[in-house]
């Protein structure tokens, strides 16, 4: 627990654009600062950083936030660790509070495991030069020492409980919860791992979460993986992700393959943007999250059948979680070769150019979907039509979608509309106007420099009083409507304005940080985007405001007559409504009277 006041004084010290200076390079654009978005693949800035709002915004992607923010999507931070590493950077010493008990006994047990994974790792490791086996192995299979080092792969050895060598403690119960050992019907505990070369699992922050373990030469099982641990979810994980995460922003995209191995050999023949997934099928989570570092996934799949069957569920996981500006698409060795044989003997150059020329998704739909189909019959370009409904309806970028309906359409001998029809889909043209992009991880992105109009008086005020935070105490609480979202995150600056929670002489940034944890935090937070490269002009801001507050006042007054009114009409009105109701069309017709537009 960091005390609340030390988050916001460490906001007003550090300089957004400084923060963010040091992983992009930033080029200066009238008053805000510009860099081609780091969590999405593009060729042209729409990322901007506004120094004055200390709040940046992708208008390509949508993702918004402040220098904590920043820091926590960038660089895979926890928002404590966040918070520490800013304080470093402007020298601040981070002070505790004492925290509720059981979050700080669950982080305590979380640390424990990482740092029984660490233990571990370093344990191989040191194994791993002690023995000669292993390393004859591994160059067998053409790994430089530099390479294994790179991935941190080590050696567990033979004997049954080789790990009490770093852990005297072997009954600890962090091991069993780390999966490290296994404990046997008679309760004997014994190492999970034994005579395997191990390649540990890391997240994208580094922090060893899960290994697998390769027997040497034949044995079954051939890979042995941690089991699923509070640190280890599979469909989660990719396998090498911090180690390849800068080489996929460099390359503009991440190649996706099957083994651990693959992804080693890889890295060594210079092909540093391979992730592999751990002996699952690739997850929608998998490609949002690579989503982050490019915009083009190239999945590489073995020649043989089982790799085809890998495709095949990547591409049935990969529709729902597809963007219009992404591409993924699917590579096929020959028969014989995995990526690691491949790149063996047909050198790198080989592989990439094969990257660069795979199968674009559409196209291997379409390909899988006619492989069932004979399409020189009625009945087979009907099935053709039938069986391609279920995948591309769950297709939810719209434009992808369109081009995937007219890829059927032709393929099935039919045009767009009636395929649209036979799936019961409202006519494309008005869809794709319409549904944008609804499903996606990310916001909703509006046109880049434009603003989208704001749709009601609450979200109006919302954002005025973002970009000048001294004019929340100035609102009226009950005017503010709480029938929609903004209204209500206005009613919580509000409240938090009103018993002194929070100053408003403090920038937009620190106003939307001191609400991080309640659930107005993604509204405030979207609100305060919006205003990043569009300010209001400072010319008609107040004036804005006043007009604002009128019309909110003028809408509350005539929802009050109609509720009178329609009182009146069913059971009638004592005399303090009727006077209420009086005085309220008084002054309805006053705030109506020229001059107070
Ligand atoms: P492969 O059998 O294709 O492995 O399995 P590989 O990486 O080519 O292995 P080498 O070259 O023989 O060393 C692909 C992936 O499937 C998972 C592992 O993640 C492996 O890297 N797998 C495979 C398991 O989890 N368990 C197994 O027994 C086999
Ligand atoms: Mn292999």
């Amino acid at each position: 627990m960091i005390p609340r006041s030390f988050i916001q004084d460490l906001l007003a010290r550090v300089d957004i654009v400084d923060v963010i200076e040091r992983y992009l390079p930033l080029k200066k654009g009238g008053i805000n600062y510009f860099a081609c978005c780091p969590f999405h693949g593009e060729k042209t800035p729409s990322f901007s950083i506004s120094p004055s709002k200390q709040f940046y915004h992708c208008f390509g992607c949508g993702v918004h936030g402040n220098a904590i923010g920043f820091l926590m999507e960038y660089s895979g931070l926890s928002f404590v660790e966040a918070v520490r590493e800013l304080a470093q950077q402007v020298g601040l010493e981070v002070p505790q509070e004492q925290g509720d008990a059981s979050h700080a006994q669950r982080s305590g047990e979380h640390e424990a495991l990482l740092t029984a994974m660490d233990k571990a790792t370093q344990f191989y490791r040191d194994q791993l030069k002690t023995s000669p086996e292993a390393i004859a192995y591994l160059k067998r299979r053409g790994l430089t020492g530099e390479i294994a080092a790179r991935f941190g792969i080590g050696f567990a050895p033979a004997g049954w409980q080789s790990l009490e060598a770093v852990f005297p403690n072997y009954q600890d119960k962090t091991l069993l919860d780390a999966g490290l050992v296994i404990v046997n019907e008679q309760g004997r505990r014994y190492d999970r791992f034994r005579e395997r070369i191990m390649f540990p699992i890391q997240d994208r922050r580094g922090r060893v979460i899960a290994f697998g373990g390769r027997v040497l030469d034949s044995g079954e099982p051939k890979y042995l993986n941690s089991p699923e641990t509070p640190l280890f979810e599979k469909g989660r994980e990719l396998y090498g992700i911090r180690q390849a995460m800068q080489a996929i922003r460099d390359d503009g995209y991440a190649l996706v393959v099957e083994g651990y191995m693959d992804v080693v050999a890889l890295a060594q023949f210079g092909i540093g943007n391979a992730v592999a997934t751990l002996g699952t099928a690739t997850t929608p989570h998998h490609i949002q999250s690579l989503l982050r570092y490019a915009d083009r996934i190239v999945f590489c799949f073995d020649g043989d059948k089982a790799g085809r069957k890998a495709a095949r569920r990547a591409l049935e996981n990969s529709l729902e979680a597809l963007r219009d500006d992404a591409t993924l698409a699917f590579l096929f060795l020959p028969e014989e070769h995995d990526p690691d044989s491949f790149v063996r003997s047909e050198g790198a150059d080989a592989l990439r150019e094969a990257a660069r020329n795979a199968t674009p998704l559409a196209g291997f739909l379409l390909r899988e979907l006619s492989a069932d189909c004979d399409l020189d019959t009625a009945e087979g370009r009907a099935r053709l039509v039938h069986e391609a409904r279920p995948l591309v309806s769950r297709v939810a970028a719209p434009l992808l979608k369109l081009q995937l309906v007219k890829a059927v359409a032709e393929a099935g001998g039919l045009n767009q509309g009636e395929v649209e029809q036979a799936w019961g889909m409202p006519a494309s043209h008005r869809t794709t106007v319409q549904r944008h992009d609804t499903r996606t991880p990310r916001n909703p992105r509006p046109a880049r420099g434009k603003r989208q109009a704001p749709t009601s008086p609450a979200a109006t005020l919302l954002r005025l009083v973002l970009q000048h935070p001294a004019w929340i105490a100035r609102i009226p609480v009950d005017l503010v409507p709480h029938g929609e979202p903004q209204g209500q995150a206005l009613a919580a600056l509000c409240d938090a304005v009103s018993i002194g929670e929070l100053e408003t002489g403090k920038g937009l940034a620190q106003v939307v940080e001191h609400f991080r944890e309640s659930p107005h935090y993604a509204v405030l937070a979207a609100s305060a985007a919006e205003l990043v490269g569009t300010d209001y002009d400072d010319s008609v801001i107040e004036q804005m405001f006043d007009d604002t507050l009128d019309s909110l006042a003028a809408r509350n007054i005539e929802q009050e007559i109609l509720a009178l009114t329609a009182r009146e009409r069913e059971q009638g009105l004592d005399a303090g409504e009727r006077r209420r109701l009086a005085e309220l069309i008084a002054e309805k017709h006053r705030t109506r009277s020229p001059g107070k537009a």
